[in-house]
C-alpha cells in the first residue's frame, strides 16, 4: 500500500475499532461480531508494521501492553485526590444532611452513587488523547500506571472530543473476572486474592502490563479532576459530561432531593447489590452543585460535601478465650478479645478490640461465650455482641485491672474519656509502643524491625528511646533470637537507611499527638526543617490550610517540653536528617518575592504557561498551590474562563490577579 493510501486507512480503522472497542466494553452494545473488529485489528498492525510512524498513541493497538517498566514513576496530583468519611447508618446520614443544610441552606440536591470496591484512578486527557494515568497513592502523590492502564479496555484511548480533561474514578475487577482468576491461581498452587479489591490492585501494580491486560480489567468514572472552563455547574452535568466524551459512567447515579429519598436509594441498592456482577461496599452520597460543594470545603482527608455509606459488614460467629489488657502509646488501655481463628472477610482473625470497659458490660461480653465477630470498615475486626443463648455457665465475667499491667502505676480516667489510661510517661508499655510507632511503614518504616525485635531489644534494654535504635550495634543486635548474621546486616542498613527520611517520615514517628502521617506531611512541606516548625508559634501552625486549633496547640505544646527538644538533639547528633526532601520543594524563605509563603490557587485556562509550569514557578518562589479556594487563600490567580474559585475569591475578599499582573510579577 502506497503511504498515502495508508495514512488514510490507518486512520479509518483506527476510528472503527475504537468505536466497535466503545460500543462493547463502554455501551455493552457491540454492533459486530468479534471476529470483525479482530479482523480489523490485525489490518491495523499490519500498516503499523510497515510504516512504524503510523503509530499513534490512539492506537488500539497500543493495548495489548508494551514493554515491561522496571518502577513506577510518581505523579503529583495538582488537586489532591481525597477519600471519603463514613456514615454506617441512618444516623450518621441525618448527620451530614444537617451540616450540609447548615451551610448551604435548604435549596440543594445530592447525587447518589454505587461505591465501587476498587482502586481510586486518575485518568488525563490532552486534547482528547489519553496521556496518562495513575493512582491515588496518598492523595498528593501517586504512580503512573498509564501502560497498564492502556490495556483496560472501557478506558478510551481517545475521547470523542478533543478536550483536556482530568477524569477519576475507580478501576475493578468484575466479580465473574476475579472468580476465574483465582481458579486458575488455586489450579496453579498459587495463593488466590482475598477479594476483587486486592486483585484489582496486584493487576495494576504489575511491571509487566501484559499481565494487568489479561486481567479483565474494567472502570467507572465519577468526578472531574478540575473542572474550570468546561461549562458544568453541577456534578450531575460533570457526570455526563464525562459520558458523552466516551467514558465509562455508572447508570445508576440518581438525583436525590432530600434525606428521605437517599435512605430510599440505599435501600434499593442494598437489595440488589448481590445480583449485581461487580462488587459495591457502599453508597456515595454528594451534593450536586459544585459551587455549594466549594462552599462546604474540605478536611484534611475528605470534602464535607460527600459522604460515603458503608454497607454492614459481615458477621460470623467465634469463640471469645480471653482477654487482654493492652496499653496503647498514649497510655490509653484497652482490652483485647481472644479468639478461636476464623476467616472474616478475607482474612483469618485471632484477636479483636473490644475498645473499652463500659463497652464489655453493655455488650455483658463474658471469657467463654460465643461472639458474633465483623470487620469494622472492613478492616479492624471488632466484638459485635454476645450470643448468650449459647451460655453453659462456665462463662466469667471480666473486670479491668486498676493498675497498669506493665508498670503497675494506678489507672486513671481523664475527664469526658471512657478509656482507662496509665499516666506514668516511663510506663515501659508505652514506651515500647511508641519504638513499634516509630518504626511503622508511615513513619520512618524500618523493614526487619517489626513488633517482635522491638520488644526484644527493649526488653535486654537495649534501647529507651528512638535515638537508641540508631547507636545499635551487630554485636547487640545477634544476641536477640532468631537474628543471624545476614538478617542484622540487613536490619543495621535499613537503619542508616531511615536517617534520609524526610522530614515528615520522623514528625509522625515522633508521636506528636494530633499529628497523623497527613498533617506530617503537610508541616514538613511547609515548614522545611524541624528547626523552623519548632520555632513555630500557634498562629503561624494555625494559618495552614488543614491545621486546626487542636493540633496547633499539641504542636507548640511538643517543642516546649524540653524531653522532646533533648530526644530531636540527639536525633540530629546521631545523623538523622532533619529536613523536607520529598517532592514538591519549596523555600519561602530564601526569596523576597511576593508569593512567598503566600497559598496561592490557580483557576481558570492560563494562555502563556501549562498549570503545570504556573505551579512550579510559584513553588519555586516560596509559595504553597492548592487546589481550592479558603479563608486561609492568600491569593487567586484568575485565567480565561475563570469559573465558581474565582466567584468564591470574590466573596471571601480575597486578592485576585489575573494573568498579565501574574506574569509581571514572575519576572520582577
Ligand atoms: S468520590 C472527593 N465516588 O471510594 C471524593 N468515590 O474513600 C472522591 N469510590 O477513594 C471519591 N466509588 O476510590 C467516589 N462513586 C464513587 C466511588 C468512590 C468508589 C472510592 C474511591 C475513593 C473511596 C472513598
Amino acid at each position: 500500500m502506497e503511504y498515502e493510501a495508508a495514512v488514510n486507512k490507518a486512520k479509518e480503522l483506527r476510528q472503527l475499532l475504537n468505536q466497535y472497542s466503545y460500543e462493547y466494553y463502554v455501551l455493552d452494545q457491540p454492533s459486530v461480531p468479534d471476529s470483525e473488529y479482530d479482523r480489523l485489528l490485525r489490518e491495523l498492525q499490519e500498516i503499523e508494521n510497515t510504516y512504524s510512524d503510523l503509530v499513534t498513541p490512539d492506537s488500539p493497538t497500543q493495548r495489548v501492553g508494551g514493554q515491561v517498566l522496571s518502577g513506577f514513576t510518581k505523579v503529583v496530583h495538582d488537586i489532591p485526590m481525597l477519600s471519603l468519611a463514613n456514615a454506617f447508618n441512618e444516623a450518621d446520614l441525618r448527620d451530614f444532611d444537617r451540616k450540609v443544610r447548615e451551610t448551604v441552606g435548604e435549596n440543594y440536591e445530592y447525587v447518589c452513587e454505587l461505591k465501587i470496591d476498587g482502586l481510586a484512578i486518575s485518568l488525563h486527557y490532552e486534547e482528547g488523547v489519553f496521556v496518562q494515568g495513575s493512582t491515588r497513592g496518598d492523595g498528593t502523590i501517586g504512580e503512573d500506571i498509564t501502560a497498564n492502564l492502556r490495556t483496560v479496555r472501557s478506558i478510551p484511548l481517545r475521547l470523542h472530543e478533543p478536550i483536556t480533561i482530568e477524569a477519576r474514578g475507580e478501576c475493578y475487577m468484575p466479580k465473574k473476572s476475579f472468580e476465574a482468576l483465582n481458579r486458575i491461581k488455586e489450579e496453579n498452587g498459587e495463593v488466590p486474592f482475598a477479594n476483587p479489591r486486592n486483585a484489582a490492585a496486584g493487576s495494576l501494580r504489575q511491571l509487566d502490563p501484559k499481565i494487568a491486560a489479561s486481567r479483565n480489567l474494567d472502570t467507572f468514572l465519577y468526578a472531574i479532576g478540575d473542572i474550570t472552563g468546561l461549562g458544568v455547574e453541577t456534578h450531575s452535568d460533570g457526570l455526563d459530561l464525562l459520558e458523552r466524551l466516551g467514558l465509562k459512567v455508572n447508570k445508576a447515579r440518581r438525583k436525590c432531593y432530600n434525606i428521605e429519598e437517599v435512605l430510599q436509594y440505599i435501600a434499593e441498592w442494598t437489595e440488589k447489590r448481590p445480583s449485581l456482577p461487580y462488587e459495591i461496599d457502599g453508597i456515595v452520597i454528594k451534593v450536586n452543585n459544585y459551587q455549594q460543594q466549594a462552599l462546604l470545603g474540605n478536611t484534611v482527608k475528605s470534602p464535607r460535601w460527600a459522604i460515603a455509606y458503608k454497607f454492614p459488614a459481615e458477621e460470623v460467629i467465634t469463640r471469645l478465650t480471653n482477654i487482654e489488657v493492652k496499653v496503647g502509646r498514649t497510655g490509653v488501655i484497652t482490652p483485647t478479645a481472644i479468639l478461636e481463628p476464623v476467616r472474616v472477610a478475607g482474612t483469618t482473625v485471632k484477636r479483636a478490640t473490644l475498645h473499652n470497659e463500659d463497652l464489655i458490660r453493655e455488650k455483658d461480653i463474658r471469657i467463654g461465650d460465643y461472639v458474633v465477630i465483623k470487620k469494622a470498615g472492613d478492616i479492624i475486626p471488632e466484638v459485635v455482641r454476645a450470643i448468650t443463648d449459647r451460655r453453659t455457665g462456665e462463662e466469667r465475667k471480666f473486670s479491668m485491672p486498676s493498675q497498669c499491667p506493665e508498670c503497675g502505676s494506678e489507672l486513671v480516667r481523664l475527664e469526658g474519656e471512657v478509656a482507662l489510661r496509665c499516666i506514668n510517661p516511663n510506663c515501659p508499655a508505652q514506651i515500647r509502643e511508641g519504638l513499634i510507632h516509630f518504626v511503622s511503614r508511615n513513619a520512618m518504616n524500618i523493614e526487619g524491625l517489626g513488633e517482635k525485635v522491638i520488644s526484644q531489644l527493649f526488653n535486654h534494654e537495649l534501647i529507651h528511646d528512638v535515638a537508641d535504635l540508631y547507636r545499635l550495634t551487630k554485636a547487640q543486635l545477634l544476641e536477640m533470637e532468631r537474628m543471624g548474621e545476614k538478617s542484622a546486616s540487613k536490619l543495621l542498613d535499613a537503619i542508616e537507611a531511615s536517617k534520609n527520611n524526610s522530614l515528615e517520615k520522623l514528625l509522625f514517628g515522633l508521636g506528636i499527638r494530633h499529628v497523623g502521617a497527613k498533617a506530617a506531611k503537610i508541616l514538613a512541606r511547609q515548614f522545611l526543617t524541624m528547626d523552623r516548625l519548632s520555632k513555630a508559634t500557634r498562629e503561624e501552625l494555625m494559618a495552614i490550610p488543614d491545621i486546626g486549633g487542636k493540633m496547633a496547640d499539641s504542636i507548640a505544646a511538643y517543642f516546649e517540653n524540653e524531653e522532646a527538644e533533648a530526644l530531636i538533639r540527639k536525633l540530629r547528633d546521631l545523623g538523622v536528617n532533619m529536613a523536607y526532601n520529598g517532592p514538591m520543594p519549596q523555600d519561602p524563605g530564601e526569596t523576597d518575592s511576593p508569593f512567598a509563603g503566600k497559598t496561592v490557587v490557580l483557576t481558570g485556562k492560563l494562555t502563556q504557561l501549562t498549570r503545570n509550569e504556573a505551579k512550579e514557578k510559584l513553588e519555586a518562589l516560596g509559595a504553597s498551590v492548592t487546589g481550592s479556594v479558603s479563608k486561609k487563600t492568600d491569593l487567586v490567580i484568575a485565567g480565561e474562563d475563570a469559573g465558581s474559585k474565582l466567584e468564591k475569591a470574590e466573596k471571601l475578599g480575597i486578592e485576585v490577579w489575573d494573568e498579565a499582573s501574574f506574569m509581571h510579577h514572575l519576572q520582577a
